[in-house]
C-alpha cells in the first residue's frame, strides 16, 4: 500500500521554509526593505498572475524566457495565464496604467516571487525572491548612479565589505552603435548580442562572430570613449565612494527590453560565480501600452544566490537563527496548563513574547528544550505558584533567578 502515500519532498525546484530558512529568509527581506526605504524607496506589489499577452509584446519578449522558462496554463475561461517570471513587465503595466496621477521621477521597490522554468542548479531555481527597485520618469544618468548605489548599498548594508562583489556595467547603446558599424541586419545584431552575452562562457567567440556576420571582429580591442554614458557613470559612483565598478563589454542582460546601462554584481569568490544582482535601463518598456513611454532603470537582486553569498562570506548573525519566544512558561503537570495560559497572557499584555509548553514531556526536558531554542527565561508554574502568586523566572544565559509577583519580575525579564 505505501505507494499510495504521497511523497513529502516539494515540487522540483521549490523550496520549503523550515523555521531556521524562514528566519534567514526574513532577515534578508528585512534587510532590503530597509535599505531601499533609506533611499526614499516606497513599496509596490502585485498578484503572481498575469495574461501571458504580458511578455509576448513587442518590446518586452524574450523568446527563452517566454517559450522555454515560463510557466503558462489556461484558465477555466480560456484565458492564457503565466506566473511572473519577472517584475519589470509588472511594474511598467502598472505604471502605463497610472501614468497621468503619478508624480515622476517615482522610486518603487518589491519583493515578488517569481517563477522560471530552470534546470534547478547552485544559485537558480523554478520560484524565486527577488528585490527589485526602479526608478521610473526620468532621462538622466543621476537616476543610472542612484539605481547602481542603491544596489551597493543593498550588499554592503548585509555586511558585505567591497572587496567581497565587484559591480560590472556596461551600455547596450554603446554595444549596439559599436555593431552598427559592421553593418548588420536586425537578426545579426540580435544573435551578436546574444553571443557577446555568452562570451566569457564560450572558448571560439572569434569563429562564432564570424560565423554571425561574416566578418573578422576584434570586439577585444573596442575602447570605452571618454564621454560615453559609461564613463559619466563610472565618475560618478567613484564621487559617491563606490570603486569596485568595472567597464565590462560583455555584460549585455538577457532581456531585450534594456536600451541603456546596464550592470550586474557578483561575487569575488569562485564557489558563486553566477550574477547576484542584474539590471539597467530600459526607456521604451511601457510603450506597449500606448502613448508617450515612460523610461525606466532598476534592477533585481536574487535571494537564492544573496543566502549563497551571505553563507559564503559568513555573513549571517547568529541571533537571526531563533525565532523562540522570549520566555517559556512551563506547567508542572497538564492539569496547570490553564493557569500558565492565564500567566502567559498576562505577560503578553506587558510586551513578551510568551509560549507555553503544553507538552506532555516532563519538566526537566521542556527546560532543556526552552534553553537549546534560544529563549531568554523560564517561569515554572505549579499549584504553589498560583496560590502564592509568586513566581520565579530563570535567565539561561547568566543563571539568574528572581522570585516575585508578575509586577515584580518585569524589569528582570525585560533583559
Ligand atoms: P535577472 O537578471 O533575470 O533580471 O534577475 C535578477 C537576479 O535574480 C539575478 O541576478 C539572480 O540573482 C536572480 N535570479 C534570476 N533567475 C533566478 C533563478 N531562476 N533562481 C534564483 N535566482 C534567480 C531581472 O529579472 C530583471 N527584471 C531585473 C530588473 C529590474 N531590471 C530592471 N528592473
Amino acid at each position: 500500500m505505501s505507494d499510495k502515500f504521497q511523497p513529502t519532498d516539494s515540487y522540483k525546484g521549490v523550496r520549503d521554509f523550515y523555521p531556521e530558512d524562514m528566519a534567514i529568509q526574513r532577515y534578508i527581506f528585512y534587510s532590503w526593505s530597509k535599505t531601499a526605504e533609506s533611499f526614499g524607496f516606497e513599496r509596490y506589489d502585485a498578484s503572481i498572475l498575469e495574461p501571458s499577452s504580458l511578455y509576448k509584446a513587442k518590446g518586452a519578449e524574450n523568446e527563452e524566457m517566454v517559450n522555454e522558462q515560463t510557466y503558462t496554463f489556461t484558465d477555466r475561461g480560456e484565458r492564457e495565464v503565466t506566473l511572473r517570471p519577472e517584475m519589470t513587465p509588472t511594474i511598467a503595466r502598472m505604471v502605463a496604467a497610472k501614468k497621468r496621477e503619478l508624480a515622476f521621477p517615482l522610486r518603487w521597490y518589491s519583493i515578488p516571487n517569481l517563477f522560471r522554468y530552470e534546470r534547478p542548479q547552485r544559485g537558480r531555481l523554478r520560484e524565486h525572491w527577488q528585490l527589485n527597485c526602479d526608478i521610473f520618469g526620468s532621462d538622466s544618468i543621476s537616476a543610472d548612479i542612484e539605481i547602481i548605489s542603491l544596489a551597493y548599498q543593498t550588499m554592503i548594508d548585509m555586511g558585505a565589505k567591497t572587496q567581497d562583489f565587484r559591480i560590472r556595467i556596461s551600455d547596450r547603446a554603446w554595444l549596439t552603435a559599436e555593431l552598427k558599424q559592421y553593418n548588420l541586419d536586425d537578426n545579426q545584431m540580435k544573435l551578436m548580442i546574444q553571443l557577446i552575452d555568452r562570451k566569457d562562457k564560450i572558448e571560439n567567440f572569434e569563429e562564432e562572430a564570424e560565423s554571425i556576420t561574416g566578418k573578422n571582429m576584434d570586439f577585444d580591442s573596442i575602447a570605452l570613449p571618454d564621454d560615453s554614458n559609461v564613463a559619466k557613470v563610472l565618475e560618478g559612483l567613484k564621487q559617491l565612494g563606490i570603486n569596485n565598478v568595472v567597464f565590462s563589454p560583455t555584460i549585455v542582460r538577457g532581456f531585450n527590453y534594456y536600451t541603456g546601462t546596464v550592470f550586474e554584481i557578483f561575487d569575488t569568490s569562485d564557489e558563486n560565480n553566477r550574477a547576484l544582482i542584474g539590471g539597467g535601463r530600459y526607456d521604451n518598456l511601457t510603450k506597449m501600452f500606448g502613448g508617450e513611454p515612460v523610461s525606466g532603470v532598476g534592477f533585481g537582486i536574487g535571494d537564492v544566490t544573496m543566502r549563497d553569498f551571505l553563507e559564503t562570506h559568513n555573513l549571517l548573525p547568529e541571533s537571526i537563527r531563533t525565532t523562540a519566544a522570549h520566555t517559556v512558561v512551563i506547567p508542572t503537570d497538564a492539569e496547570m496548563n490553564l493557569a500558565a495560559q492565564e500567566i502567559s497572557q498576562k505577560l503578553r499584555k506587558a510586551g513578551q513574547t510568551v509560549s507555553t509548553d503544553i507538552g506532555t514531556k516532563k519538566v526537566e526536558k521542556k527546560i532543556i528544550s526552552a534553553d537549546k531554542k534560544g529563549s531568554r527565561f523560564v517561569i515554572i508554574i505549579g499549584e504553589d505558584e498560583v496560590s502564592s502568586g509568586k513566581f520565579t523566572a530563570k535567565n539561561f544565559a547568566t543563571g539568574d533567578e528572581k522570585t516575585g509577583s508578575l509586577l515584580e519580575l518585569f524589569d528582570f525579564l525585560k533583559a
